[in-house]
């Protein structure tokens, strides 16, 4: 109860532009964003967003290109700085802290493209990932490679030797490696074919069964509301939806207005 209380206290006032679904945290929220403006030089990308996730939440952040889902996602992870707002991680203000004090909590970001390794093997850029977060190793390399059956046959080939779909998973494969309570993914089925883009979904719905926090940034909003239990999306950097990823897939005006191609 005084949890709850203390909580409460700390979140914006009522009525608030923070007075959101996304900015309601509470002592299970992993990561936070609050009113958050961002810009590149005089251009302003973000319009005051609240952005939040709970532990062990699945949540889909949609938008037409150039919306700033990406931009969203740097300024929470402090790749880029919001010249007004804040960032909370575990409920800490985070704010101006640099990005690998953010990832030590856990956090863990796949970003647009692709970052292998290409002369290392795909054994050896997972284990030079691995690491033990609060003392949990739930995901080795033996329950990465069981999960990437493609990564497993090719254990000993060199990063640079995968197909795009295969980078694509040693890319989240290496993510996993570091035991992430929240895992941040962008745009990881773009350009691949549909045959591999299903085995990233299926990969992506067995690690958010797992009980890791997933937000997930992917133009195929039917497969992103079938895979996530929230959804959000973002129009001209506000926040246009953020509810219950059933009711987004109910809402075809809403699909078509902001979504649809
Ligand atoms: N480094 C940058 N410098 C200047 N403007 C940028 C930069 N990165 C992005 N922008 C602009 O900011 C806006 C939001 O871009 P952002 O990449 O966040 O969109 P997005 O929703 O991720 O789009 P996409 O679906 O294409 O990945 C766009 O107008 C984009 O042109
Ligand atoms: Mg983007």
């Amino acid at each position: 109860m005084t949890e709850r209380l203390r909580n409460e206290g700390a979140s914006p006032p009522r009525n608030s532009p923070g007075d959101s679904i996304a900015a309601r945290g509470n002592d299970e929220t992993l990561l936070q964003g609050i009113g958050l403006h961002t810009y590149y030089g005089v251009s302003h990308v973000l319009h005051g967003v609240d952005f939040s996730i709970r532990a062990g939440e699945s949540l889909g952040l949609m938008g037409r290109n150039g919306m700033g889902k990406t931009t969203l996602l740097k300024t929470l992870l402090g790749l880029i700085r919001p010249r007004a707002g804040r960032v909370l991680v575990d409920g800490a203000d985070m704010t101006r802290a640099p990005t690998y004090r953010i990832a030590q909590q856990g956090i863990a970001y796949v970003p647009e493209g692709r970052g292998i390794f290409p002369t290392l093997t795909v054994r050896e850029n997972l284990v030079m990932a691995a690491r033990a977060i609060g003392g949990s190793a739930d995901w080795t390399l033996d329950r990465v490679l069981a999960t990437f059956p493609r990564l497993a046959e090719r254990i000993n080939h060199g990063g640079g030797q995968l197909s795009g779909g295969e980078q694509q998973m040693l890319t989240i494969g290496r993510a996993l490696m570091t035991n992430p309570k929240l895992l941040i993914l962008d745009e990881a089925t773009e350009g691949l074919a549909p045959l591999i883009a299903r085995e990233i979904w299926r990969i992506v719905r067995e690690i958010a069964a797992s009980g890791i926090a997933t937000v997930i940034v992917d133009k195929n909003h039917a497969a992103v509301t079938a895979t996530t239990a929230r959804s959000m999306i973002l129009v001209k950097g506000q926040v246009v939806f953020d509810g219950a990823s059933d009711e987004l897939r109910a809402r075809a005006d809403l699909i078509r207005q902001h979504l649809g191609v």
